[in-house]
């Protein structure tokens, strides 16, 4: 099978599907960080099926960026999936090694379900508080959090640096995807990561970013090909 790849510096974009492309790789990943999408931002099937940006951004924002791909799962079918991605992963990955996977609050549960599903030791939930930026809510709490569900690849020594178990920071003020994360956050997730990191849902290449500012290599697919462009432009730039 051919895949658009490019080599960029230390990183490897794809441009395919996770699921294809993730059995042509080579093994021997430190970490897995990614941020697939959520199959959220709604409760019935009418909700989930509305486009990315309608789901995921306000109104005045619309139009802004691409639309992004395999948003629309409903649980049964996301646990499924995600349990595939996440076990082609993990056969990637080194012994030891970490995964990272972001979520929210609608679909941590099935998150940390297929994470377990695909074989890997579940070890907790690390937040990263959005601040009081995130809009609030009248008579209801705000929904100022996001969730990293993180495990191993079998057990794990007690040994390297350490890293923080909360996040707290705005969503990024320039964001160059509707679901776009900062890329300082991914810095601090990948500080107890010492080698090369997998990334089957690039985006616009935050994880990417991050590696390449801590100098690991970095392993980044993408379906779809305007984000593909926005990733390859960012991480040559
Ligand atoms: C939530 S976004 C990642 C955003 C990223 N964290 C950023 O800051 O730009 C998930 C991405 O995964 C991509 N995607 C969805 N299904 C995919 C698949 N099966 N294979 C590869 N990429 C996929 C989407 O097109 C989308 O760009």
């Amino acid at each position: 099978m051919s895949f658009r790849s490019e080599l960029i510096g230390n990183s490897t974009i794809h441009l395919g599907d996770a699921l294809e492309v993730l059995p042509t790789l080579q093994g021997g990943f430190a970490a897995v960080l990614c941020d697939p999408p959520y199959c959220s931002g709604g409760t019935t099937a009418p909700e989930r099926l509305r486009l990315t940006s309608a789901k995921y951004q306000s109104s005045e924002h619309r139009g802004l960026y691409p639309e992004f791909a395999g948003d629309t799962r409903d649980q049964r079918s996301f646990l499924a999936w995600s349990t595939l991605w996440l076990s082609r992963a993990r056969a990637l990955t080194a012994p030891g090694g970490l995964v990272g996977v972001f979520t929210d609050w609608r679909q941590l549960p099935v998150t940390s379900d297929a994470l377990q599903c695909a074989g890997w030791v579940w070890r907790g939930v690390v937040p990263w508080d959005k601040t009081e930026a995130s809009r609030p809510q009248q008579g209801r709490y705000r929904v100022q959090a996001e969730y990293v569900v993180w495990g191993t690849n079998g057990p794990r020594a007690l040994a390297g640096p350490t890293a923080p178990g909360v996040f707290r920071m705005p969503k990024p003020n320039k964001k160059h995807h509707i679901a776009g994360k900062p890329v300082e956050l991914m810095e601090g997730l990948l500080r107890i990561v010492d080698g090369p990191v997998l990334d089957p849902f690039m985006g616009s290449g935050t994880v990417g970013l991050a590696c390449q500012a801590r100098g690991l290599p970095y392993v980044g697919i993408e379906c779809e090909p305007a984000y593909f462009e926005i990733a390859r432009q960012r991480l040559a730039a």
